[in-house]
């Protein structure tokens, strides 16, 4: 093949060349301009004509060069636009996206929302543990051994020595408080409790309390009472009134049931109070002078009272969503309700 042919068929390659990615675009200049590329060989062969032909193909021979170097620089260029404007795809301008954000489970609203209420009246939260002893849970609260409560039918009692069980009450807290700090004693205890029941729309196996007590010199029924009150229309309204009717727990003496006026028909009566005007939200009382002793204190020089409430009951009454088993399923359609309701409180 003459110098012209070889130079014709070359100017044609590079007229038809492409790449499409960096490694072809390297492959084509190796090809063209590398050492042993076609465009490099040419000249080798240039170098050997008569110096006639030199004259007379010299410039196209310079062209082809130019062009085959040109061809390169647009390739690169092509290959390398892409894949940056693949960078630049994100419109910088645009709004952020944000990620959806999930809402409070209602228990813990309601949860917070009455560790709020007394911590304006001075109660600092303290906590235990969920596996508990017989003493915490029972002894130290004056529950006789032979107490209902006790029975495996109530209790989960958890397998190997020393009788612990899953704690029936945030009751047991009182205890460790009691044991651990000197009056003045102003605390509230949220947690979650156990007892071996069937679930239905009523009951569950495992709920959530709050529990409080005071423990000072002089502590009153009057004080409880008052307590009782500040915390039913804090948590439901101005409008609401407490009672209380007479109560029996092992821990303390006088003990009563508080019942606030009906939230739902605001006392004329409804399926929620069983047409009484009246549901129940708590038991309470004044703290045992036997539970003051077994925990350290002296009950001549010291009173407390102590009370506890269902924080699904609660959250039942605020809410007027009757079905406890819903506040467990964990169904989004039901929580996502909630979202709104956490941020206007
Ligand atoms: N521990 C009781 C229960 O689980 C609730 C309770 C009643 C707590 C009266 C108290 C109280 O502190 O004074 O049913």
């Amino acid at each position: 093949m003459s110098l012209t042919e070889r130079i014709a068929r070359l100017e044609e390659e590079l007229a038809n060349a492409e790449a499409r990615t960096a490694d072809e675009v390297e492959r084509f200049r190796v090809a063209m301009l590398g050492r042993n590329g076609a465009v490099t060989e040419l000249f080798e062969a240039f170098k050997s004509v008569a110096a006639e032909e030199k004259r007379a193909l010299g410039q196209r021979m310079n062209q082809l060069k130019q062009r085959a170097q040109g061809r390169w620089e647009e390739l690169k260029a092509k290959v390398g636009g892409e894949q940056e404007s693949d960078g630049l795809r994100i419109d910088t301008s645009a709004p952020a996206l944000t990620e959806p954000i999930g809402s409070l489970h209602p228990i813990t609203i309601v949860r917070q929302r009455i560790v709020d209420v007394f911590a304006r009246i001075g109660f600092t939260v303290s906590q235990g543990p969920e596996v508990e002893d017989d003493h915490h849970n029972f002894s130290a609260l004056n529950f006789p051994p032979d107490h209902p409560a006790r029975d495996m039918q109530d209790t989960f009692f958890v397998q190997g020595p020393g009788g612990m069980a899953l704690r029936t009450h945030t009751s047991s807290v009182q205890v460790r408080v009691m044991e651990g700090q000197k009056p003045p004693i102003r605390t509230i205890s949220p947690g979650r409790v156990y007892r071996n029941e069937a679930i239905s729309a009523r009951a569950h196996c495992m709920f959530h309390q709050v529990e409080a007590l005071y423990v000072d010199k002089g502590v009153s029924f009057a004080e409880l009472k008052g307590t009782l009150d500040y915390f039913a229309k804090s948590m439901f309204g101005p409008e609401v009134s407490i009672r209380l009717r007479p109560s029996y727990f092992p821990f303390t003496e006088p003990s009563a049931e508080v019942d606030m006026s009906c939230t739902i028909c605001g006392g004329p009566g409804c399926n929620v109070c069983k047409h009484s005007g009246w549901v129940e939200i708590m038991g309470c009382g004044m703290v045992d002078p036997a539970v003051l002793s077994n925990c350290g204190i002296n009950p001549e020089e010291f009173s407390g009272f102590a009370l506890g409430m269902g924080v699904e009951r609660i959250a039942q009454l605020v809410y007027r969503v009757p079905d406890l088993r819903l506040y467990w399923e964990n169904d989004v359609r039901f929580l996502d309700q909630f979202a709104a309701a956490a941020s206007r409180s």
